[in-house]
């Protein structure tokens, strides 16, 4: 199946299904803040892989003129209401990343939750994000990496055995819709960019679907979310994490 008719047919619930997951809230909002001191109203802004217009409030919020993308034609009919409903003054094209030709350059290119584990073709993703953005622009990757402790756990415990093999060391996952999840891992980045920062996202806790249909994942959560917080960002990678943000410079 390809990407955008696997989340063409996301689209239509995507936002209670996914965005008002709290666990989702908690990632996306440790990335706000980490995005924050780089935005500005004068800064060039790409949003690849906008979804439905996931961080559409954040972006206004702030006051900023963005440009954002999409594979999916539903995805980018929820983003034009999302964006009017806001009054967001965002240009929206569908498109793949690798296949994107900007009249600018940006200086902040991001592809927030999953967006590059959609992807398959991951040196010309970072050939063209390479030419798009700006001398000292930054990249913000929010990547499912191949190790989420929780995830592991249930899948030997569930004896999901091939799962677990093929994410952790295959670093692929197979959805039940046949579509191929990459997980990728920093050294794959490094061939374009350098790796500034990187903060590890629910690492030691449960995954949203988790946290959504299991009561001891929600317990859990609630003891150890600001420990979570904490150790963001100084685990090491190795460590996984639900989500794992990348910071990336040129070289
Ligand atoms: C998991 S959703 C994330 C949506 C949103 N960024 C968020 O924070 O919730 C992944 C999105 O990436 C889009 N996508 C997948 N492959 C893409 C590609 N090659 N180029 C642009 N968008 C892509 C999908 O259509 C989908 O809307």
């Amino acid at each position: 199946m390809h990407a955008s008719e696997l989340f063409d047919t996301y689209a239509k619930d995507y936002e209670s299904r996914f965005i008002k997951n709290p666990l989702v809230e908690y990632q996306r909002s440790m990335v706000h803040a980490i995005l924050r001191p780089y935005l500005s109203s004068k800064k060039n802004v790409l949003d690849v892989g906008c979804g439905p217009g996931a961080d559409f409030d954040f972006y206004k919020s702030l006051s900023l003129n963005i440009d954002a993308i999409d594979i999916s034609r539903e995805m980018i009919k929820a983003a034009r209401i999302q964006a009017k409903r806001l009054g967001l003054n965002v240009r929206i094209a569908r498109s793949a990343i690798a296949d994107f030709v900007p009249d600018i350059r940006y200086d902040v290119v991001i592809l927030n939750f999953g967006v590059i584990n959609a992807i398959d073709d991951i040196d010309k993703t970072m050939q063209t994000i390479n030419k798009i953005l700006a001398d000292q622009g930054r990249v913000f990757i929010v990547c499912k990496p191949p190790l989420h402790i929780f995830t592991l756990k249930a899948d030997l415990l569930f004896f999901r055995f091939k799962n677990a093999y093929n994410r952790a060391i295959k670093h692929k996952t197979i959805t039940d819709e046949n579509f191929i999840v990459h997980h990728y891992v920093s050294k794959q980045f490094k061939k374009y960019f350098v790796c500034e920062k990187r903060y590890n996202l629910c690492s030691i806790l449960p995954s949203p679907t988790q946290f959504k249909h299991a009561a001891f994942a929600r317990k859990w959560t609630k003891l150890f979310i600001n420990m979570d917080k904490k150790l963001a960002p100084v685990l090491p990678e190795f460590m996984g994490g639900d989500h794992i943000l990348h910071i990336l410079k040129r070289k």
